[in-house]
């Protein structure tokens, strides 16, 4: 485990930078760090769509591909669905992503 940097880019243009350990999911991250807009009502079991995350180039290309179940999810977040949306408890951190960059929708609600 290491650590790497993460940033998250507010709906109003704040960025907040955040340490995050590697095998821990990018959810669980953000909630440790008090990330504001990363609610995660369900702790992680793909059931709530409040952990929802966009992610642009180059990083999402270097996420592992969304499964069945995070793609019938996305189809309920608060905030429209993008080409780059994600649920953040299901992006296992890595060494690779160090740097990581991902926006947060104006609400989870
Ligand atoms: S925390 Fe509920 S779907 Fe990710």
């Amino acid at each position: 485990m290491s650590d790497i940097t993460i940033h998250f880019v507010s709906a109003t243009g704040e960025t907040t930078h955040i340490q995050a350990r590697t095998g821990q999911s990018l959810m669980l991250a953000a909630v440790e760090a008090n990330v504001k807009g990363i609610d995660a009502d369900c702790g992680g079991t793909i059931t709530c769509a409040t952990c929802h995350v966009m992610v642009g180039t180059p990083w999402l290309e270097r996420l592992p591909a969304v499964s069945p179940d995070e793609d019938s999810v996305l189809d309920f977040t608060a905030s429209p669905r993008t080409a780059g949306s994600r649920l953040s408890c299901q992006i296992e951190l890595t060494p690779e992503l160090d740097g990581l960059t991902v926006a947060l929708p104006p609400t989870q609600y």
